[in-house]
C-alpha cells in the first residue's frame, strides 16, 4: 500500500503541468491508478495501462427507465391507442400540457420526430417553393432536409470558431428577399447568440425557428432555449436528452401559429374542433411513443442537474491546464445542455500533436472525444442529391442553383472539423465528479507524452 501511494505521488508530480498539478493532486484521482502505477506513465497507445480500465465507458447506459417507466408504457398498452383526438387523457394531450408548462410556454405540439417537428414549423410559416432559410452547416442533416423538403432553399452559414455555433456576424449577408426565417441550432446544447439573432430577424422582418433537438433545459437569459424565437423544435430520439424512442414537439405562444402546427401534422383537422381546415399530414406520435415521452420527462431536471454539476467540475480542472477548453459561452446563455459538450483543442499545447493523434490516444486511454461539431453539411453529399432532382430543378434556375453551390463556404467549420473541436456526449455527465477526474488526468498524460507520438 505505502509502496502504491509513492508511486502514485510520482506519477502526478511527473504529471504535473503547471497549475495542472495541484488540481489534480487535490481532485482525489487516488483510485485511478490503483494495481497499474508501475506502467501508468505509459501511453495507452503505446502499450501502456490505460486511464480507464480497459472494457469500461465513460458513458452511462441510455436510455434510463425503470418499473414507472414500464408501467406507463403497459398503461398505454391498454388504453385505446389513440393519439388524435381531444381527450385530455390522450398520453400525447397530456405530455403536451406538462412540457409546454415545463417550457413556460402556452402551446405545446407533440411530433412523432424531431425532423418533423422543423417541418411543421415551416410549413406553419407557409414557406415553400422559392424561399429561403438561413441555417447553419454545423448541424445534423435533418435541420436542412426539412427546409429541402418543401422545395425551399437552407442556406447553411459557417461557424463561429470560439462557440462553434451559427456566426451571427455572417448571417446579414445571406439575407436576400427571398429570405423567411432563421433557423439556429442550438447546436450540442449550448445557445446560439439569440440576441444578435433576433435583432436581425426584427430588422429584416423573418421569423426565427430554433433548432432545440440537442438542446433541451438549455436557457438564455433564463428562458429555456426554444422560447426565444417564434418557434422551437425538438426531437426525443433514442439519443437525445429526453429520449421516447422516436418522438418530437413543437413549442411557441403564437395561437395561430401553433393552430396551424397542430392541425398539419394531424392530417389538416383544427385542433379545437377537428374540422379539416388545413393543410395537413400525419406527423402523429403513436400513444407509445408519447407514453415514453410523458415518462421521461420527469427525469429531466435532475439529469440536466446532474450534468450541469459535473461539466462544471470538469470545467474547474481543465481551468487549471493549458491545451484543452470549453467552447466559449455567450453572454446570454444561462444554462447549457449536454447533448454534446464542445471543446477547443490546441495542439500547439501538445508539441503540434495533430487533433486526429489526440482522440486515437485519449480513446486509447478509454476516453472517446467526438470531433466537436455535427457536421460540415455544405460539403456533405445530400446538398447535390437535392439540388440535382427534378423538382428543385424545376422550381429553380440553372444559375441560382450554380450561385447556391458557388456562396456556401464555411472553412471555419472545415477548420473546427480537423483542428480544434472535441466533444462528450451526454451521458458522459451523468456519471461520477471521478470521471470527469480521468478525463482530465488522461489529457495530462498525453501532454506529457505527446512527443513519444510525433
Ligand atoms: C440538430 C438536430 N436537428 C434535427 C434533428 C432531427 O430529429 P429526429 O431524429 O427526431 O427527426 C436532430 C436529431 O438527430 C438534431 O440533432
Amino acid at each position: 500500500m505505502k509502496k502504491k501511494l509513492s508511486t502514485r505521488r510520482t506519477f502526478v508530480k511527473k504529471t504535473t503541468i503547471g497549475a495542472a498539478g495541484v488540481a489534480l493532486t487535490t481532485s482525489g484521482m487516488s483510485s485511478v491508478f490503483a494495481g497499474v502505477f508501475q506502467d501508468s506513465e505509459k501511453l495507452a497507445l503505446l502499450g501502456g495501462i490505460p486511464v480507464r480500465p480497459k472494457g469500461s465507458t465513460l458513458e452511462a447506459n441510455w436510455p434510463i427507465y425503470d418499473e414507472s417507466d414500464i408501467q406507463m408504457y403497459l398503461d398505454a398498452y391498454k388504453s385505446n391507442w389513440s393519439e388524435h383526438s381531444l381527450d385530455p387523457e390522450e398520453f400525447g394531450q397530456q405530455f403536451q400540457k406538462k412540457y409546454a408548462e415545463l417550457m413556460g410556454v402556452n402551446y405545446c405540439v407533440i411530433t412523432n420526430a424531431g425532423t418533423n417537428s422543423l417541418e411543421a414549423a415551416q410549413r406553419a410559416l407557409d414557406i415553400g417553393p422559392g424561399d429561403e432559410v438561413i441555417t447553419q452547416t454545423n448541424t445534423y442533416v435533418a435541420t436542412a432536409q426539412s427546409t429541402f423538403n418543401l422545395f425551399a432553399l437552407p442556406v447553411l452559414v459557417d461557424s463561429d470558431p470560439e462557440t462553434f455555433m451559427i456566426n451571427p456576424d455572417l448571417i446579414e449577408e445571406h439575407i436576400t428577399p427571398n429570405t423567411k426565417a432563421i433557423l439556429p441550432v442550438h447546436i450540442g446544447g449550448a445557445a446560439a447568440d439569440m440576441d444578435k439573432i433576433m435583432a436581425i430577424a426584427k430588422k429584416h422582418n423573418l421569423a426565427v425557428i430554433e433548432d432545440v433537438c440537442q438542446a433541451h433545459m438549455g436557457e438564455w437569459r433564463n428562458k429555456k432555449l426554444g422560447t426565444i424565437g417564434d418557434l422551437g423544435c425538438f426531437s426525443f430520439q433514442q439519443f437525445k436528452s429526453l429520449a421516447a424512442g422516436e418522438g418530437g414537439a413543437v413549442i411557441g405562444d403564437d395561437e395561430n401559429l401553433m393552430t396551424r402546427i397542430g392541425g398539419y401534422v394531424n392530417n389538416g383537422r383544427d385542433p379545437q374542433q377537428m374540422g379539416r381546415t388545413f393543410p395537413g399530414t400525419n406527423f402523429r406520435p403513436s400513444a407509445f411513443q408519447a407514453a415514453n415521452a410523458l415518462s421521461q420527462v420527469r427525469r429531466l431536471e435532475d439529469q440536466s442537474t446532474l450534468r450541469d454539476e459535473n461539466a462544471s467540475h470538469l470545467e474547474k480542472l481543465l481551468s487549471e491546464i493549458k491545451g484543452v477548453r470549453p467552447t466559449k459561452k455567450y453572454a446570454g446563455q444561462t444554462r447549457r445542455a449536454y447533448y454534446s459538450y464542445q471543446l477547443i483543442y490546441e495542439k500547439e499545447h501538445f508539441k503540434g500533436l495533430p487533433k486526429a493523434k489526440f482522440r486515437e490516444a485519449m480513446n486509447a486511454e478509454g476516453i472517446d472525444f467526438g470531433k466537436g461539431i455535427d457536421s460540415n453539411l455544405h460539403t456533405d453529399p445530400f446538398v447535390e442529391t437535392y439540388l440535382n432532382l427534378r423538382s428543385i430543378k424545376k422550381v429553380y434556375s440553372k444559375e441560382r442553383l450554380e450561385k447556391y453551390r458557388n456562396e456556401i463556404h464555411c472553412p471555419v467549420n472545415e477548420h473546427i472539423g480537423k483542428e480544434t473541436g472535441l466533444s462528450l456526449g451526454q451521458r458522459v455527465f451523468l456519471g461520477t465528479k471521478k470521471d470527469m477526474e480521468d478525463i482530465v488526468t488522461a489529457i495530462v498524460k498525453i501532454q506529457k507524452n505527446a512527443s513519444k507520438l510525433l
